[in-house]
C-alpha cells in the first residue's frame, strides 16, 4: 500500500470549536450519496482515454518531455519559462519546493543544471531586465501557453524570440521549446511552421490543473528533478480517492468538510504552509481555488455567484502579520495548514546566552521543533477562539510528497466544483477584460467598448 499524506479535520468539528462554529458529523453523513457519485465520476476519469488532471500519471506525453530534457542537458546555463497563470504558477512552485533556495546563485547547488527564470507578466521592466542579464547563446526558452493566444505570453515570446534571432540568426530555433495544446492551436501551428520543438498538453488538461503534465514536468526534468516521483505521489492519492469508500476516503472527507464549511460558516480560505519552500504552492493554490470555483452560474444556468476567497499566508512569518486578523477579525475563515514532519536537514539551536532565560530555553531544540510547535499552537489558539482550521501533514518535502500535495488540492477543487454543481474548468469571467484589451491593442475583429463612463470621479496624474 502506498503512503498517503495526513489530513486532520478535528478542528473543523463543532464538538471541538463550541457553539455553532463547527461542522456536525451528521452534515457529512448526509452528503454520503453525493460523495459516492463523485467518487464514481473520478474513477471513470482516471480510467478514461481523455487526459485530465485525474490521470496525468497514466499519460504517454511525459516521455517526450523527459527525452527532450535529457537531450538538452548540459547545453544551457539558463532556463527561461514564459507563460502566465496556470502555465507558470505550478512550475514556480515545483522549483521553489524542490530546489535549493540559492539554486540560481551557486553552480555547485545545481549539479550542472541551468538557472531558473520566469517571465509571467506583461511588465516591461521585468522583460528588459531579464534580457539584460541573460546570454542568448546559453539560454533555453520554454514558452507555455495552452491556448497560444494569451497576449502577455505572446508579447514576451515575440520579444524573446527576436532577441534570440538577432544574436543567433537561424539557430534561434534550437533555443526554444513550445508547450501547448495537442490540438491545432495557433502556437502549435506556429511551432510547426518555424520548426520549433513542441511538447503537447492534452486538450482537457486545463491551465491551473496542468502542472503535472508537460507544463510542469518538462521544466522539472530540465532542472534534474524526479518527475516519476511527482507523478507517483499524485497517482497514490488519486487512486485512493477514486477507490476508498467515502468514510475512509481522506480526499472526499476533507473536500466535503470544506464545502460544508463555506456553505454555512465562512467565505475566506487561507492556505498557510509552515515551510518557506512551499510558499509558492500557496500562490498556485490561490489561482486554482479562485478561478475554478468563483462562478456566476451553476450547470443548470442558475445564478449562484459561487466561491470562497483564497488567501495565501506563510507560517510562521505571517503569525506576525495576518494572524491577529485571523484570531480576532471577522469569523469568516477556514485555515488550512501544511506542515512538514521532517525538513531537509537538522538545524539545532545551540547553547548561547545561557544567562538569559527568556531565550536560553530554546537551546537544545531543533528549529524544526520550533516551527512545528508554532503551527500546532496557532491551530490550538484559533480553536480556543472557536475558529476552524485543518492540518495537512507531509512526512518530508520530496517529489513524491509534493506531487501528492498538488494532487490533493486539485482533487479537492474538483470535488468542491461537483458539490457546487458548477463548471470547475472554465473561466468565463476573465474573457470580458481580455476582449477589451484586444480592442485597445488593435486586434482585428474585436468590437469597440460598449459602455463608456457616464460619470467620472477621477484624479489624473498632475505635473
Ligand atoms: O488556469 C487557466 O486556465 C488560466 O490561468 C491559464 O493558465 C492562463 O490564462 C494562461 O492561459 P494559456 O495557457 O492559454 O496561455
Amino acid at each position: 500500500m502506498k503512503s498517503l499524506l495526513g489530513i486532520d479535520l478535528s478542528r473543523m468539528l463543532g464538538g471541538n470549536l463550541g457553539g455553532d462554529s463547527g461542522l456536525a458529523a451528521a452534515e457529512l453523513e448526509a452528503l454520503a450519496p453525493r460523495l459516492e457519485e463523485i467518487r464514481t465520476k473520478l474513477a471513470a476519469m482516471v480510467e478514461s482515454e481523455t487526459g485530465t488532471f485525474a490521470n496525468t500519471f497514466r499519460r504517454p506525453e511525459v516521455a517526450a518531455a523527459k527525452a527532450l530534457a535529457t537531450r538538452l542537458t548540459g547545453s544551457f546555463d539558463d532556463f527561461l519559462l514564459i507563460g502566465i497563470g496556470g502555465s507558470t504558477w505550478g512550475t514556480i512552485a515545483i522549483q521553489a519546493a524542490l530546489c535549493h533556495g540559492f539554486w540560481n546563485d551557486r553552480p555547485e547547488l545545481r549539479g550542472g543544471r541551468p538557472r531558473f527564470h520566469v517571465l509571467d507578466n506583461s511588465d516591461p521592466d521585468a522583460l528588459r531586465e531579464m534580457l539584460h542579464v541573460l546570454a542568448p547563446g546559453r539560454t533555453l526558452v520554454n514558452i507555455v501557453s495552452k491556448s497560444g493566444t494569451t497576449a502577455e505570453t505572446a508579447a514576451n515570446f515575440m520579444a524573446v524570440a527576436d532577441w534570440l534571432r538577432r544574436a543567433l540568426g537561424e539557430r534561434w530555433r534550437e533555443h526554444v521549446v513550445v508547450t501547448t495544446d495537442a490540438g491545432q492551436g495557433l502556437l502549435q501551428r506556429l511551432a510547426v511552421r518555424e520548426g520549433l520543438a513542441v511538447l503537447d498538453i492534452p486538450p482537457k488538461t486545463g491551465g491551473r490543473f496542468s502542472l503535472l503534465s508537460n507544463v510542469g514536468l518538462f521544466p522539472a526534468a530540465v532542472l534534474g528533478l524526479d518527475v516519476d516521483a511527482l507523478l507517483a505521489g499524485a497517482e497514490a492519492l488519486t487512486l485512493d480517492a477514486a477507490r476508498a469508500p467515502w468514510r475512509e476516503n481522506r480526499v472526499l472527507c476533507a473536500s466535503a468538510a470544506a464545502w460544508l464549511w463555506f456553505r454555512r460558516l465562512g467565505s475566506v480560505h487561507v492556505l498557510m504552509p509552515y515551510s518557506r519552500r512551499l510558499r509558492y504552492v500557496a500562490n498556485w493554490y490561490v489561482q486554482l481555488w479562485g478561478e475554478s470555483l468563483g462562478k456566476r452560474s451553476d450547470r443548470q444556468g442558475r445564478v449562484v455567484h459561487s466561491g470562497s476567497t483564497p488567501l495565501g499566508a506563510l507560517g510562521a512569518a505571517d503569525q506576525h502579520s495576518l494572524l491577529q486578523l485571523f484570531m480576532e477579525g471577522p469569523a469568516d475563515k477556514l485555515l488550512t495548514f501544511v506542515r512538514l514532519e521532517a525538513f531537509q536537514g537538522a538545524s539545532p539551536i545551540p547553547r548561547m546566552f545561557e544567562e538569559d532565560p527568556e531565550v536560553a530555553y530554546l537551546a537544545g531544540h531543533d528549529l524544526s521543533e520550533l516551527i512545528n510547535a508554532e503551527q500546532e499552537s496557532t491551530a490550538e489558539a484559533l480553536q480556543a477562539e472557536g475558529r476552524g482550521s485543518r492540518t495537512l501533514s507531509l512526512p518530508a518535502l520530496d517529489a513524491y510528497w509534493l506531487g501528492q500535495l498538488f494532487q490533493f488540492f486539485m482533487l479537492e477543487t474538483f470535488v468542491n466544483g461537483e458539490l457546487l454543481d458548477i463548471n470547475t474548468f472554465d473561466q468565463p469571467g476573465v474573457e470580458a477584460g481580455k476582449i477589451l484589451t484586444y480592442q485597445r491593442m488593435g486586434r482585428p475583429g474585436f468590437a469597440p467598448l460598449e459602455r463608456p463612463l457616464a460619470d467620472r470621479l477621477d484624479f489624473p496624474v498632475r505635473d
